[in-house]
């Protein structure tokens, strides 16, 4: 990638009001904590349309804020063209990252795909990020706490190559 000025992300999960959501917002957090606000941009979407226009999950904003993280994104599908907008598009689960890559319109798009939990060193075998929809609210707490791993991960991988001087 080079040395950037700007770098667009976009996490991208199934209905983009659980997942995706989250991570962007916990990426802006620890984005903002490390003062890089202004070189790292960061949008959300969804590989469905079923929730287009939607707020985030209620489960999901009640988790965020108890760790002191507002949400705001509202629910959009990716698009072939969000290909062109961003440098890393981060996929929540392996179908999200297969649908991705269905979009792509070659390789240049499809090197931007991949999977969130990739960049969290910890992260063992299975590198979904587990869809809390159709669970508890514990679901919700875990999810977070897997999204945050990842986004720190993440950081560290950006701080570390493209964003390095
Ligand atoms: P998300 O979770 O992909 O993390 O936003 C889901 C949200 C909605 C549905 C499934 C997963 N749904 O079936 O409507």
């Amino acid at each position: 990638m080079g040395v950037l000025v700007n770098v667009r992300l976009c996490f991208v999960c199934l209905g983009n009001i659980c997942r995706s959501p989250t991570a962007a917002a916990v990426m802006r957090h620890r984005v903002a904590q490390a003062d890089l606000g202004d070189r790292i941009e960061i949008e959300s979407a969804g590989t469905s349309s079923w929730h287009i226009g939607e707020p985030p999950d209620e489960r999901s904003v009640r988790e965020a804020l108890r760790r002191g993280i507002a949400m705001h994104d509202r629910g959009r599908r990716f698009d072939t063209a969000d290909f062109d907008r961003f440098h890393l598009v981060l996929a929540a689960d392996y179908d999200n990252a297969a649908t991705l890559r269905a979009l792509a319109r070659g390789p240049d798009d499809e090197r931007k795909v991949h999977l969130l939990r990739s960049f969290d060193p910890l992260a063992g075998g299975d590198l979904a990020v587990p869809d809390p929809y159709f669970g508890g609210t514990d679901g919700f707490a875990q999810v977070f706490d897997v999204i945050d791993a990842a986004c720190v991960g993440l950081l560290e991988h950006l701080t570390a190559g493209p964003l390095a001087e």
